[in-house]
C-alpha cells in the first residue's frame, strides 16, 4: 500500500502516547517465557515485530495470550529448560531482534531448530552472532552458506568465553548473554560502546546475575553467570512508550512552526536516549517532565516545542549505539538546521532493514535536500528554517523507519508539499497506528 502525506497548514499540538518499546516487548516476551510462574505485560508493541516472537515461543510450547488490542500479554513461562521442540521453521518475519535473540537462547536447548524471516532478513549479516555462538560450543550455520538466514541449530552444551564485539550491537550482545545463561561457568561481551541494555536490566530483575562495567576508554563489559532460574516478576510489568516512535513526533514539532507537544510516558533509558542529546547540541526547545521509574527503567514525559533557530552538529563515537535507529529522523530535522550535520561512525546503518545511508540520501534528493553520502554517515547541508521540502517519491524499501521519517518530513514541508510513500504499510512493523496518531496532533 502507498499514501501520499501532506504538509500541514497548523502547528502540531496536543498530548501524544506512542507504543510499547518494541525492543523490551520481544524480551518480556523471550524472558517471561523462560520465567518459572507468568508474567503479565501492559504497554506491549502490537506491531509484526514483536508479534513474529510471539509466534515463535508458541511454536515452541509457550501460552501466551493476548488482549484484543494486543498490548496486554500473559506469557506463561515453563522455566529455562521448558522450552519444546518447534515441529516446523521459525518465522521471524522482519525482525532481526527476533532472530538473533531467539538463536542466542536456541543454541542452548536441547533439541534442533531451525528459523528464517522474510526478504529482508534473509540479507542481514547473521555471522555477528554465529561467531561467537560457535565459540561458546554452538552448532549453528547459515542454511545457504552466506552467513544470513535461514539458519539450522543443533543445541549444545555450552561453556561461557570473553569476546570482543567488533560491532557495539544489543542484539549480539544480548544473543551471547541468552546463551550464557545456560553455559558452564561465565560469559563476558566487551563492547566498543554500551549498547541498549534492555537484556541486562531485565534479567537482573528476572534473578539472573548479570554485571556491567565501564572500561576506562570507554567500551563496555558485561558479564552473566550460569543460571538455573529466572522467577516471573510479581507485578506487571509495564513497558515504556518507545522513544523510537516518539522521536518522530518529536522531530514533526520540531520542524512545523508554532508545535507545542507533549509525549507521554516514553523509555528516556540512557542506553536510548541519545536524540535528546543530539538535539540540544542543535539547540532544541525539549523538556523532560514527570520523570519516574517503570520497573528498571527510566520514563518521562518529553515536551518539545518548535524551534526557530536549530543549528547543525556532529554526531558520532559512543553517541550512535544511543540512538542508532533514529539518525534516520535526524538526519531529517538537521535538513531544518541552520549549517552542516555530520554523522559519522555510523556503519552499522547499512546493516538495517535497509541501507539506511543510501536510502535517506536518495530520498532527500527526491526531495530537495541535499546530503552527501559517506563511508561511515552522511553529511545533511541544513536549509535552515527556510525549510523547502519538493513533493515527491519515496521508495521506502519497505522500512519502516524512513516511511515514518518522510512522513514528518512532509508534515514540514508545507501546504504545498505531497509525498508519497511507497509501501508505506511498512509502519506496521514498529507502529501500526502510526498515520492516525500523526493525524491527532
Ligand atoms: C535492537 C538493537 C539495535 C536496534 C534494533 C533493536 C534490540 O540493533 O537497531 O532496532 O532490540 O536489541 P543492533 O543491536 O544490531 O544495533
Amino acid at each position: 500500500m502507498d499514501k501520499t502525506i501532506k504538509g500541514v497548514l497548523r502547528p502540531l499540538k496536543g498530548t501524544i502516547t506512542v507504543p510499547g518499546d518494541k525492543s523490551i516487548s520481544h524480551r518480556s516476551v523471550m524472558l517471561g517465557a523462560l520465567s518459572e510462574g507468568t508474567t503479565h505485560v501492559r504497554g506491549f508493541l502490537n506491531g509484526a515485530d514483536c508479534l513474529s516472537t510471539i509466534g515463535c515461543f508458541r511454536k515452541m510450547g509457550i501460552e501466551i495470550e493476548l488482549s484484543p488490542d494486543e498490548t496486554e500479554v500473559t506469557i506463561h513461562g515453563r522455566g529455562i529448560h521448558g522450552l519444546k521442540q518447534p515441529s516446523e521453521m521459525l518465522d521471524c518475519g522482519n525482525s532481526g531482534t527476533t532472530t538473533r535473540l531467539l538463536s542466542g537462547i536456541l543454541a542452548a536447548q536441547s533439541f534442533e531448530s531451525e528459523l528464517t524471516g522474510d526478504e529482508s532478513i534473509q540479507k542481514r549479516p547473521m555471522k555477528r552472532i554465529m561467531t561467537p555462538l560457535s565459540q561458546m560450543g554452538a552448532d549453528i550455520s547459515s542454511i545457504r552458506g552466506n552467513g544470513c538466514a535461514p539458519l539450522h541449530i543443533s543445541g549444545s552444551h555450552l561453556h561461557g568465553i570473553t569476546y570482543e564485539s567488533p560491532v557495539a550491537s544489543a542484539q549480539v550482545k544480548s544473543a551471547i548473554l541468552f546463551a550464557g545463561l545456560y553455559a558452564d561457568g561465565d560469559t563476558t561481551v566487551i563492547e566498543p560502546a554500551l549498547s541498549r541494555n534492555h537484556s541486562e536490566l531485565m534479567l537482573q530483575a528476572l534473578g539472573a546475575h548479570v554485571e556491567t562495567t565501564m572500561l576506562p576508554d570507554g567500551r563496555a563489559k558485561i558479564t552473566i553467570k550460569k543460571c538455573d532460574k529466572l522467577t516471573a516478576p510479581k507485578e506487571t510489568l509495564e513497558i515504556p512508550g518507545d522513544i523510537s516512535s516518539a522521536a518522530y513526533f518529536i522531530s514533526a514539532a520540531l520542524l512545523v512552526p508554532g508545535s507545542d507537544i507533549v509525549v507521554k510516558n516514553v523509555g528516556i533509558n540512557p542506553t536510548r536516549a541519545g536524540i535528546l542529546k543530539a538535539y540540544a547540541a542543535m539547540g532544541a526547545d525539549i523538556t523532560l517532565e514527570h520523570q519516574h521509574l517503570a520497573g528498571s527503567e527510566d520514563v518521562a514525559d518529553i515536551h518539545v516545542k518548535y524551534t526557530e533557530s536549530l543549528h547543525g552538529t556532529e554526531i558520532g563515537g559512543f553517541l550512535i549505539p544511543e540512538l542508532i535507529d533514529e539518525l534516520p529522523v535526524i538526519a531529517a530535522v538537521a535538513a531544518g538546521a541552520e549549517g552542516d550535520t555530520i554523522i559519522k561512525d555510523a556503519s552499522e546503518l547499512k546493516v538495517k532493514e535497509s541501507n539506511r545511508i543510501a536510502v535517506m540520501v536518495d530520498g532527500f534528493k527526491n526531495t530537495g535536500i541535499t546530503a552527501d553520502e559517506t563511508e561511515d554517515g552522511m553529511i545533511i547541508h541544513g536549509q535552515g528554517s527556510r525549510l523547502s521540502i519538493h513533493s515527491g517519491e519515496i521508495d521506502t524499501h519497505k522500512d519502516h523507519r524512513i516511511a515514518m521519517t518522510f512522513a514528518v518530513l512532509a508534515l514540514a514541508g508545507g501546504e504545498t508539499t505531497e509525498i508519497k510513500l511507497l509501501d508505506a504499510d511498512c509502519i506496521n512493523i514498529s507502529y501500526p497506528g502510526f498515520f492516525d496518531d500523526i493525524a491527532s496532533i
